[in-house]
């Protein structure tokens, strides 16, 4: 039991009753919910193999959602009306698609990857950005697409190691972990220049870690860019001007294990995706503290990502990622297909 909330026993109540006159409203000590947050699956895919990475969340409330396992972009309906939308097939020399942001409405760019080894070495290919334009593209009420978004590579980065999160930095420039190599690439989608922007220690993988994935999730808040570390277990912070050069040092924001992507909620708490733990956990306060998931349960297998709704309607459900444990498998040998699910987080 995770459990903060607690109630008062009633004899105390009795006595504040008594020193208050009338006791008018419950008092709300803390109103925290009874932990863990109950996860709903919004559609899990049926083969096992298959590794949902990251997803992007579009004005209009539907999900894109990127594959590692294969080159592919997707869409998804939240309420599960349609079966998942191909929005884009990348060429077979790209072996899946990882991380994935907005810039202008409707403009997302997506990264695909080069085929890599157990070690995150690449085998062959090279590492590209694409332009998804959205604005484009048009699903009948059958929701079969009648006009196709539009889709153009905008940057190869040959030098890269293996790239995995990416966020918007302006309408123009794109920050993306390269998780081998433990640096931040900024890329200009104007004229496909890529330069490594940030290069520090806490986006390292420690030697001897389990894996070799170092800086992993990077999102941009308040002129600090933060990232999540696979391979060494810190969440950490560095300012950052408009061009996305550092302008102080890093520091840790707290202690997370085996975190894979990660988000900000709208009051400042960060969600971690504990993927090879098959878990859920806040960062609030520099304190961790698992909401979901736990290592021997297939609800939160292997998950990848996070966002928030952008709804009225759902500005409070947070919409996960997962690869159904591929990475560690559930209680040693367990796995399932990936999924996307969703959280309620107004409880929390
Ligand atoms: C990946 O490739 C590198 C370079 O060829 C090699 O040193 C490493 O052992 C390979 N890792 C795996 C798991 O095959
Ligand atoms: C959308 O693109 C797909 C894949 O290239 C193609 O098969 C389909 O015909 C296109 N749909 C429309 C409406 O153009
Ligand atoms: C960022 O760093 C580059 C290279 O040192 C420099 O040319 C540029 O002016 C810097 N940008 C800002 C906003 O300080
Ligand atoms: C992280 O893992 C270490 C080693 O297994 C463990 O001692 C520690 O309690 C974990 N931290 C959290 C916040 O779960
Ligand atoms: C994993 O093992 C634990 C302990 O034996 C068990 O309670 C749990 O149900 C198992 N998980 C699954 C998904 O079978």
């Amino acid at each position: 039991m995770l459990s903060t909330s607690f109630s008062i026993p009633c004899a105390a109540l009795s006595l504040l009753a008594i020193l208050n006159g009338v006791l008018s409203s419950p008092i709300v000590i803390d109103s925290r919910a009874v932990l863990p947050l109950t996860v709903n699956t919004i559609y899990q895919f049926e083969n096992i193999g298959s590794w949902v990475e990251n997803l992007a969340v579009q004005k209009n409330g539907q999900l894109l959602v990127t594959r590692v396992d294969t080159p592919e972009l997707l869409q998804i309906d939240p309420t599960n009306k349609f079966a998942p939308i191909t929005v884009a097939t990348f060429p077979s020399t790209y072996s899946g698609t990882l991380g994935i942001t907005e810039t202008t409405d409707g403009i997302f760019y997506v990264v695909a990857g080069a085929p890599v080894n157990g070690s995150f070495i690449k085998t062959s290919g090279v590492a590209s950005v694409f332009q998804i334009n959205m604005n484009t593209f048009k699903l009948n009420s059958k929701g079969i697409i009648t006009c196709n978004a539009t889709v153009h590579k905008v940057a190869d980065l040959p030098n890269a190691g293996f790239l995995n999160g990416m966020t918007t930095l302006s309408d123009t420039l794109l920050l993306i972990a390269d998780s081998y190599l433990g640096v931040v690439w900024r890329v200009d989608v104007c004229n496909g220049e890529s330069t490594i922007i940030i290069d520090d220690p806490k986006m390292k993988y420690l030697p001897g870690a389990f894996t070799n994935l170092g800086i992993n999730g990077v999102k941009i808040r308040d002129s600090y860019l933060y990232w999540s570390n696979t391979g060494n277990p810190i969440f950490s912070r560095i300012p950052i001007n408009s061009d996305g050069n550092a302008t102080g040092i890093a520091e840790v924001v707290a202690a997370v294990n085996n975190s894979d992507d990660f988000v900000f909620g709208p009051d400042g708490t960060a969600w971690m995706c504990q993927n090879q733990l098959e878990s859920l956990s806040t960062v609030k306060n520099g304190v961790t503290t698992l909401v979901a998931g736990n290592p021997s349960s297939i609800i939160l297998a292997g998950v990848t990502a996070g966002e928030f709704g952008r709804l009225s309607t759902d500005s409070h459900i947070l919409y996960l990622t997962t690869n159904g444990g591929l990475g560690v498998p559930v209680n040693g040998s367990i796995t399932t297909g990936g999924k996307i699910a969703s959280i309620d987080t107004s409880v929390y």
